[in-house]
């Protein structure tokens, strides 16, 4: 899998060309603890290999440079007594098929070599200070010396254009990991509206979310990205982790929070009553909701242009708008006039994969792209009204709601919601509240 995405990237490359890919490195947390490792997700694609200060080298007809050359952390056994096992060159060599692997010692000379011959470098700038330092140092050496007969590379080329293309369309060992990471994240998602309940915290529900991603992550795995678990008007902040505030009789709890699956990311939205009922209010708000995130689901149909699914949810929630006594007027003129904004200010999708906001372009020449079998995306609109907006009416207030799934494009009309399984209609989500499955300890006593 990995070594023939290698060669899908050579196959691209043209003779004379190198490529270089740097693994993610450690980030001090304080003096000797690090911040926990995370691989950079173009080099894990190409690679497979989840250790740092690893770089990958592609070369094409670059004589004396095998094609793919993996330079790794080398075997230590006193490093590897506190640190942890280490693939090493042999290793990677015999498990992750690499043609040629070398301690990272000597991975600024041969990369200063290969440069010397290669007639283009395929590598994006200004993503690891250190090798960028070593490609400018060596292009620099290479133009001192052009006298003695030395050529130095004629173009650098953004790698992450093309690879980015690749990463966009799922093959099926990706859509086996995005769906197992959709199955862990519904049972997250499945636990906190069990949990909740008045007098709870908002950071209780995110131990149980990340208690469900962590143990059925075959080790490794663990949230996608920091959950966002927000009650009441907390909810109006879309960005919100300080996950540090009280669960209240009578307010709906946002949780957007996903689980990272061998590095594929689940990526949900669910909103559900902190006592376990709606209230009319709030199933009101609910309801737009659900039936603009149904309509732009219902767009999500290969040959449809992306933005067809923003634009599905705009018009529903705009429609919404005026039922709901937000705003009067015609819904197609509040669409129009951006009278939507105060309350709906995100877009409704973005591309999922190895990144929760995934790589892959969203236009090709200067229109949104049409969606095509394999890509794999999440609809998530949303309604907020603050507590503090005295436009809205006043039952309203302290109220945000989104909703959101992982959707795969097929080939058929209809798509593929990988998250289908996790509560989503009223009916469905109150009765997840109402579930005692999920019964954790009680306090320890002060
Ligand atoms: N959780 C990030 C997003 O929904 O885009
Ligand atoms: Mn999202
Ligand atoms: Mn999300």
């Amino acid at each position: 899998m990995f070594l023939q995405r290698r060669i899908n990237f050579l196959n691209r490359m043209e003779d004379g060309d190198l490529a270089l890919f740097p693994s993610a490195g450690l980030q001090i947390r304080n003096h000797d603890v690090h911040y926990p490792f995370r691989q950079q997700s173009d080099f894990w694609y190409l690679t497979g290999h989840n250790e740092p200060e690893s770089l990958l080298m592609l070369a094409k007809g670059l004589e004396g440079f095998p094609s793919d050359t993996l330079f790794v952390l080398p075997k230590d056994l006193e490093r590897e007594t506190w640190e942890g096992v280490r693939l090493g060159p042999e290793g990677a060599k015999s498990k992750l098929e690499f043609e040629d692997s070398k301690p990272i010692e000597e991975m600024p000379s041969r990369v200063s070599l290969a440069l010397e011959k290669a007639s283009r470098l395929w590598y994006r700038l200004g993503g690891n200070s250190g090798i960028d330092t070593l490609v400018m140092e060596t292009l620099a050496d290479l133009q001192r010396r052009v006298r003695t007969g030395v050529t130095p590379p004629q173009a650098i080329l953004d790698p992450t254009t093309l690879l980015h293309e690749h990463r966009l369309f799922k093959g099926d060992d990706e859509l086996d990991c995005l769906r197992r990471a959709a199955a862990i994240t519904e049972e997250g998602h499945r636990a906190v509206m069990a949990l909740a309940k008045p007098g709870g915290t908002e950071f209780e529900l995110e131990a149980a979310l990340h208690w469900a991603f962590r143990r059925n992550g075959n080790g490794r795995g663990g949230w996608a990205y920091p959950s966002i678990v927000a009650s009441g008007n907390n909810a109006c902040v879309l960005h919100y982790t300080d996950n540090d505030g009280p669960l209240n009789d009578g307010d709906v709890v946002l949780v957007d929070a996903g689980a990272e699956y061998e590095g594929y990311a689940g990526d949900v939205t669910r909103c559900f009553p902190v006592n376990g009922s709606f209230s009319p209010a709030q199933r009101d708000v609910y309801e737009v909701v659900l039936a603009a995130q149904e309509a732009a689901i219902g767009k999500v149909v290969a040959g449809n242009p992306f933005c067809d699914i923003h634009n599905a949810a705009l018009s529903t929630i705009c429609e919404g708008l005026t039922t709901l006594g937000v705003v009067k007027g015609n819904p197609g003129a509040i669409e129009e006039e951006e009278k939507y904004r105060p309350w709906f200010m995100h877009n409704s999708s973005h591309w999922l994969g190895l990144d929760v906001h995934d790589a892959g372009s969203y236009h090709l020449d200067g229109s949104f792209r049409p969606l095509e079998p394999g890509m794999c995306l999440t609809v998530e609109p949303g309604l907020y009204f603050r507590a503090d907006d005295e436009s809205v009416p006043r039952e309203l207030r302290g109220l945000g709601i989104r909703i959101e799934d992982d959707v795969l494009v097929t080939g058929q009309d209809t798509p593929d919601i990988l998250s289908a399984g996790v509560p989503k209609t009223l009916e469905a989500v109150e009765q997840a509240c109402a579930s005692t499955e999920f019964i954790f300890p009680g306090e320890i006593p002060e």
